[in-house]
């Protein structure tokens, strides 16, 4: 929630005020929001240091807006600045609530992502002390409050500055700040948000994430909890909240500009939705030894502790949580563990049982969603282990656990997940087969084919997406339906939430997803003339498949009305006379069926709520990292 960028260069040769290799600051923080803007699009702003001192625009609405304000107010030439894209919490989505705000007689400017919960006292004590605010953000208050001790206290440091404002803030927040008496500076600050440094030579970044500088350099480094950075052309300093100096830990960016862009695809959604074969592929390159075992050496936690494991809790929200509950079948299957899967929201406000032989496995595909980040914080606290799941190398979640498998699903851009729940599911499952593996409840000959068997899931992806026109084409005529049932059993039960789950936060469609066993127990009620309802139909195939009783759900939904629309298993037949549409799927084992089955749903919605003339990557309301409680 929130994108921040800040940048500061040297100038290039011949005194021209353009960084080293020709970047003026304006346009590295205007290419950084464009790459951040999927982290919140109610308002846009930028700040530079000029000869004049701070100057700023900024404009409520998407960052077009802001850059039409620039084309009629432009900014001078500048090696300094910062900038914001936001996701409104204090404050409606106004020109005059977004970022930056000014302090300090207009010398100071600062943005913030997060939520300052004590604002409202500093509020009180600033305007006594004759300050006057003109916005109803908590992030004019803590601009007023380094403005202040900017000139008192700190005696014109603004390093200092922020470090004082810091001992003084509560909530979470990252904050940038540059003041007209320091130019060739940039001071940032996070607790519980995220900030990552970029480097580069004679300039250097500071971003949400390493998309706020991809386009520049692709050496990152990730920041602690309740620390502090000071950037400058050739320089980076990291301290506490105290001033004690701090490390932070250089990594080098796996992906490069162009995995950010939409590559001829008409939006991220789609483009990320095709990405699904090679995220997946990615996700389990190098992981498995020639021998046919699994290789996570990365993960960091003491085999002899993983042995002892007698508890798994997934911790997770969204399609995440989706994932969890989908890897929940295999990991009990394989490894005879119980798993329980939970909204990271309710978890620690529960007094959930958890102690040192729990293992906690955090999915996030930002790693940064606040919810899962406190609850795994929690679990720790408890005494478990944190293992998590995430695609965001430099995040919070990882650094913060105590072991990690990254998903290498490549950049999410699009607000709406995808491949990260695909490679999410995948990770997962690598995790519950080195397991079994470890704990010898799966023989190598097993853990082999069921690696064999993952190893066809991308080409399988491909046939699916290779398919996709007649999904297309329903969903082009359903532009009008107000509502979509989905109906899913065992793995299919997740796919059914997960299908629903997209209609929703893309078409804005009501949509529900059911266990199909529940249906009788009280949603049948919902089903009139015309309901469309989709089922995902489990493979006929194997000894105990629900093949015949989730046939028995559709014939009971369909004699009611339902417009049945399927997707089941490449040769069943079965189905067929049943069904309004069949869409089918490769041959799959039962449990890596997910990994197919959710992209016929995927390909629905956005194309349904393309169709609707809606903007699939940027969803209304909603933003891609959830970084507030
Ligand atoms: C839905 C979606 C969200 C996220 C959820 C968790 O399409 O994207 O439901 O899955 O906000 O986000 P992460 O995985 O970043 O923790």
């Amino acid at each position: 929630m929130c994108g921040i960028v800040g940048y500061v260069g040297r100038g290039g040769s011949a005194g021209t005020l353009a960084g080293p290799e020709g970047h003026g600051a304006l346009d590295v923080v205007l290419e950084g929001l464009r790459r951040l803007e999927y982290r919140g699009y109610d308002s846009a702003g930028v700040a530079v240091i000029t000869g004049n001192g701070i100057e700023s625009r900024k404009k409520s609405g998407k960052l077009t807006n802001l850059l039409d304000e620039l084309q009629a107010n432009p900014l001078p030439e500048s090696l300094t600045g910062i900038g914001h894209t936001r996701w409104a919490t204090h404050g409606g989505p106004t020109d005059r609530n977004a970022h930056p705000h000014l302090a300090d007689g207009g010398k100071l400017a600062v943005i913030h992502n997060g939520i300052i919960e004590n604002f409202a006292e500093l509020k009180r004590t600033l305007s006594a002390q004759g300050v006057e605010f003109v916005s109803e953000t908590d992030t004019e208050v803590a601009a007023a409050l380094i403005g202040e001790l900017f000139r008192g206290e700190a005696g014109g440091d603004l390093t200092r500055a922020m470090q004082l404002a810091c001992q003084r803030l509560e909530g979470a927040f990252t904050l940038l700040a540059i003041h007209r008496d320091q130019p060739d500076t940039v001071v940032a600050a996070r607790r519980n948000s995220p900030l990552v440094v970029g480097l580069g030579d004679g300039e250097n970044f500071l971003g949400s994430d390493v998309s706020g500088f991809i386009d520049f350099t692709r050496r990152a480094v990730e920041l602690g909890q309740d620390q502090i950075v000071t950037i400058t052309p050739d320089s980076f300093e990291v301290t506490d909240f105290n001033g004690k100096p701090a490390q932070g830990r250089e990594f080098q960016v796996d992906w490069d500009a162009a995995a950010a862009e939409k590559g001829g695809f008409a939006s991220f959604m789609e483009k990320e939705i095709n990405d699904q074969p090679e995220a997946v592929a990615q996700t389990l390159l190098g992981r498995a030894g020639l021998d046919g075992k699994l290789q996570l050496d990365e993960l960091r936690i003491d085999p002899s502790q993983l042995k002892a494991v007698d508890k798994i809790i997934v911790l997770a929200c969204g399609t995440s949580a989706y994932a969890g509950q989908v890897a929940k079948y295999a990991i009990e299957h394989w490894c005879r563990i119980p798993v329980e899967v939970e909204l990271s929201h309710e978890f620690r406000y529960r007094d959930p049982i958890v102690n040192a032989n729990t293992l906690v496995v955090a999915i996030s595909q930002s790693g940064e969603t606040m919810d899962t980040l406190m609850a795994a914080r929690y679990a720790q606290e408890q005494g478990a282990k944190v293992l998590a799941i995430c695609n965001t190398n430099g995040s919070t979640i990882p650094r913060e656990a105590d072991a990690v498998l990254y998903t290498h699903a490549g950049p999410e851009i699009a607000v709406a997940s995808t491949k990260a729940f695909l490679a999410q599911i995948t990770a997962a499952y690598l995790l519950g087969l080195y397991l079994g593996q470890l704990r010898g409840n799966l023989f190598t000959g097993q853990i082999r084919d069921i690696l064999a068997d993952l190893a066809k899931v991308p080409a399988k992806i491909q046939t699916v997406l290779d398919d996709s026109d007649q999904v297309k084409k329903l969903a082009r005529t359903m532009a009008d339906t107000r509502s979509v049932l989905f109906l899913g059993r065992h793995v299919g039960f997740p796919v059914a939430m997960e299908g629903a789950l997209k209609l929703k936060e893309l078409a804005y469609i009501h949509a529900e997803g059911f266990a199909a066993g529940e249906l009788k127990h009280g949603p049948i009620a919902l089903i009139e003339e015309g309901q469309p309802v989709f089922v995902i139909v489990p493979s006929p195939r194997g000894r105990n498949s629900l093949h015949a009783k989730v046939v028995s759900n559709i014939q009971e939904i369909r004699a009611r009305g339902a417009k049945t629309i399927v997707i089941a298993e490449e040769g069943d037949t079965a189905v067929q006379a049943y069904a309004e549409h069949v869409f089918y799927i490769p041959e799959t084992p039962t449990l890596l069926a997910p990994l197919l089955a959710t992209v016929p749903l995927q390909v629905f919605a956005c194309e349904l709520a393309t169709a609707k003339g809606y903007d699939v990557d940027q969803p209304r309301n909603l933003a891609k990292s959830v970084t507030v409680e």
